[in-house]
């Protein structure tokens, strides 16, 4: 472990929706640092982060464009651990993640969401001993206390798990304090400071804005002197539960169809769901189009427009132009509620109810007359929602204050006044 003022955190990235919830934390320490102030060095830390990439996810789309894109530094350690069974991913998570938990003795390890890497690394972490007194980091789960009461689902796993393991837990809506306590854990551990996918989304919206992935998909069109974006549909599946069995990935299909005659639809796909596409034989939904700018133009009537995964700016920019967001991911679902789009949720469940109570989300279920019913209200009615308390782009900040403020309760525990070491907003 660190000695003096300096602290070491170890944070753990491994898949695609990990990526946006670090970037601002790693932003955040690196801040941090630079404006230590020399007068009070004694009583700050300094921070150093070790990043660690497992490599759940591999593919330049999945991974690698996401650094570039979120300005995340090169990974310090990258684990290759790749796809698998979930058994064999999060076992090969464990069995690498140890070794280099061992040779890096950090003082506090932070996970995030809710992915196979998530629970791998915090599980490794809670039953680590770095010494004979068996000390061990501090873990700190962000995105703690969100439940779908699905256990169906393999996230809602991960989510119990690791935040049973954690000793800080970092919450972004009400229904996280209130499944928190009824769960038992206890008060002092858990913080509601938002969401950290909203400081990368307050970060980057105006970048975002520049990225002319509407051109390359012929949505933006010249008119007269000035370019007009035509109405479109933006669409993600990729739970294992809508797109694994035929006849509910049919079923979806069939219930975006007046969806896709209204205007187009524009499907980044996940290679999990391009894989069941051809191997349910459902390609006559589609039709493929390159986003390189070679396409035909994107009009409605004649089928869903597939493309391959988009980075973070690109798929950014689609949802703040979109008429309306049709998905099965966790995160969209809040990105969406923080512009104001209008969202479907292809799921008859939703672990971030504030998004639909709050936000601007509607849950449209699996079935045929589900996803007609909402997708039609969500196009053709004004939706009016709110951003969420506290998702105001400072939520990593906030998290620095209370990892610090823990930092100092064990060194010197009598002395309140180290609390202080970040920067106040
Ligand atoms: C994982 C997360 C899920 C998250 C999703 C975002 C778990 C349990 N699930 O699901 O919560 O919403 O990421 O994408 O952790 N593949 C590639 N290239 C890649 C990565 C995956 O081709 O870079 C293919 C592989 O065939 C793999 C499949 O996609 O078998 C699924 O990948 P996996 O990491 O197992 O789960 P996801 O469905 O991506």
């Amino acid at each position: 472990m660190a000695t003096n003022n300096v602290r070491k955190i170890l944070t753990v990235v491994g898949a695609r929706p990990n990526f946006m919830k670090a970037a601002p934390i790693i932003a955040a320490i690196k801040s941090h640092n630079e404006c230590l102030s020399k007068a009070h060095a004694d009583s700050q830390f300094v921070l150093q982060n070790v990043l660690v990439h497992t490599g759940q996810h591999y593919d330049e789309a999945m991974s690698d464009r996401f650094f570039a894109d979120l300005n995340i530094p090169r990974p310090d350690v990258h684990l290759g651990v790749g796809s698998g069974s979930h058994a064999v991913q999060t076992a090969e998570v464990m069995k690498r993640f140890e070794e280099v938990l061992l040779a890096e003795r950090p003082d506090l390890l932070i996970v995030v969401g809710d992915v196979n890497s998530t629970i791998g690394c915090a599980l490794v972490a809670s039953k680590i001993s770095f010494d004979a007194g068996g000390s061990r980091p501090l873990i700190a789960h962000v995105e703690a206390g969100l439940r779908s009461f699905d256990r169906g689902m393999p996230e809602e796993i991960n989510r119990i798990l690791t935040d049973h393991l954690a000793d800080l837990l970092f919450v972004t809506e009400q229904s996280g304090l209130d499944n928190l306590r009824e769960e038992g854990i206890s008060d002092h551990k858990v913080h509601f400071v938002g969401n950290t996918m909203i400081d990368s989304l307050l970060t980057f919206k105006e970048r975002a804005d520049r990225s002319d992935i509407l051109d390359r998909l012929n949505i933006r069109r010249p008119n007269g002197a000035s370019a007009e974006v035509q109405r479109y549909a933006l669409l993600t599946l990729h739970r294992p539960s809508n797109v694994d069995q035929c006849a509910t990935f049919l079923n979806i299909l069939e219930g975006l169809d007046s969806l896709s005659s209204a205007c187009p639809v524009i499907f980044p796909v996940h290679p999990r769901t391009r894989k069941r596409i051809s191997e349910f034989g459902l390609e006559r939904f589609f039709r493929s189009e390159s986003a390189n700018g070679n396409g035909r133009n994107a009009t409605s009537g004649d089928g869903i427009q597939l493309v391959e995964p988009l980075g973070y700016l690109d798929f950014l920019c689609l949802m703040t132009h979109a008429a309306v967001v049709v998905t099965d991911s966790g995160g969209i679902q809040e990105e969406t509620t923080c512009l104001g789009v209008p969202c479907v949720t292809v799921r008859d469940n939703t672990e971030r109810p504030v998004t639909v109570t709050v936000g601007t989300n509607v849950l449209g279920g699996t079935s045929k007359e589900g996803i007609r019913t909402a997708t039609h209200k969500q196009l053709f009615s004004r939706v009016s929602g709110s951003v969420p308390e506290a998702w105001d782009g400072k939520t990593s900040q906030r998290i620095l204050e209370v990892i610090c403020r823990e930092f100092a309760k064990k060194t010197l525990p009598t002395s309140p006044e180290m609390a202080t070491c970040t920067r106040t907003s």
